[in-house]
Order: C-alpha cells, then structure tokens, then sequence
C-alpha cells in the first residue's frame, strides 16, 4: 500500500482528506472528515472516558493517517486541561509533501493551528511532549506486531473499511484491541457491521450500536 498513490481531496465540511485510487478508499468520511473525527473518537470515546472523572489518560490510535484524530485529541487535552499519553499505529506514514497541503490546522481556533505541524514533525518512535498536556509517540508498525506493554484508556479503531483491507479485520485483530484496554476502557470506530460488533463481543467487550455522523445511521462502541 506504500506506493499506492495518494489524491487530496475536499469533503463536505470543506475539510481535507486523501483518497487511494487503487483500493478506492477515502482516509475520512466524504461527508466531513473533521466532523466525522469529532462524532466517532472525541464525543463518542475520549469525551466518554473523560466524563467518568477521569484528568489523565492514555490513548491508542490505530492509523495516523493525516493525523487528524490525534490533533484534535491535542487541542481537547489542552482546552479540558487533561494529561494524555497518545500512541499512534502507522505502517504507511505520509509525505511531507502531502501533509503539508492538508487543512485542518484552519478550521481550528487559530491560537491550536501550529500544533498541526508539531504532531506531524514530531520524531517517531519517541515519547515527545508536544504540550505539557500532551505525549505523543508514533509508532511506525504493523497493527499485527503491535504488542502493548501497558493498557489503553481509549482505542480509536481508524482503519481502513473492511471490504478494502480485511486482515485489520478480524479476531485476532479485536482480541489485540481488547487485551490492550485497561478496565474501563473505551473502543470506538467508523464502522457499524454487525460482523465486527460481534467479533468485538466474542472477545469480552459490551458492544453498543450508537449514531454515527452525518451520512451513517450507526457506529459502534465498546466498553471494556
Ligand atoms: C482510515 S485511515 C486513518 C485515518 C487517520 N486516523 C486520520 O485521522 O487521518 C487508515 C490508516 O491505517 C493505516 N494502516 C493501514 N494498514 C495498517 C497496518 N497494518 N498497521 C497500521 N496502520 C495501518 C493506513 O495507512 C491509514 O493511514
């Protein structure tokens, strides 16, 4: 998937996403890329974990990507003044080329826009604080080497859909993802197949179906 080519395209909230001709698969929502990340991973995970008292936190991403998800966790650690430890799975990391033509450091309040750049030129392999509220560590990896060697209070499942990539779909895949989860811990994703619902189930996980964002009836989320 390394070579695969990479188009920037705009979604309907005028935010930026990349589209993989060869796979015919978008990295975002075509109906919002912003607004799909704040529906299925800040309100429906991290904002959930929060809520229950929590002011520290450590979080797993699986796919960076344009690393959306993650700079909106940021600007959330900061805005509720909360300590997160954020690690981020990436096999295919982006160009600079590219990163450097996606927007979504203006459509955020501008005094959080460089941040955008801070998690993307951030080291990787390496814990960085790129804010006293907020440790980043990128892990270039294979989501099925991944071992986690402590637990996860939050797990943003971002991969890509399972009809373009089934092997990040699959039971050794969730029983990864739940054995990663910390007792309380919280498990969302984009996609709402009653297949992976029940995988997640199988694994020990109480799964809920919830409102997706705009153009997705549902989602799912897990609770450990
Ligand atoms: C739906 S996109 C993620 C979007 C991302 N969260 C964002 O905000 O832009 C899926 C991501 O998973 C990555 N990926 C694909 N296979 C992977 C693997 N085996 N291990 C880790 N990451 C993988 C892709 O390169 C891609 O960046």
């Amino acid at each position: 998937m390394d070579h695969f080519k990479r188009e920037l395209q705009k979604t309907a909230d005028g935010t930026s996403t990349l589209y993989i001709p060869e796979i015919d698969e978008h990295y975002h929502s075509v109906n919002g890329a912003i607004t799909e990340a704040e529906h299925v991973y800040i309100k429906e995970a991290l904002l959930k974990r929060v809520s229950k008292g929590v002011t520290s936190l450590r979080v797993l991403e699986i796919g960076f990507g344009t690393g959306l998800n993650t700079f909106l966790t940021l600007i959330k650690a900061i805005e509720l003044d909360i300590k997160i430890e954020y690690v981020t799975l990436e096999l295919y990391p982006l160009s600079n080329d590219i990163i450097s033509n996606i927007n979504y450091a203006s459509f955020v309040n501008e005094k959080y826009s460089y941040l955008f750049k801070e998690l993307h030129f951030s080291e990787w392999e390496k814990e960085v604080a790129i804010d006293k509220n907020f440790i980043l560590t990128k892990k270039k990896i294979d989501l099925k080497d991944f071992i986690s060697t402590s637990l996860f209070d939050v797990v943003y499942f971002d991969a890509f859909a399972p009809e373009k990539q089934p092997e990040m779909w699959n039971e050794d895949i969730y029983k990864k993802i739940y054995d990663s989860l910390a007792h309380d811990g919280i498990m969302t994703t984009y996609c709402a197949k009653g297949v992976v619902r029940r995988g997640f189930r199988d694994t020990g996980l109480t799964m809920e179906r919830i409102p997706g964002p705009p153009g997705k009836r549902e989602m799912i989320r897990g609770n450990k």
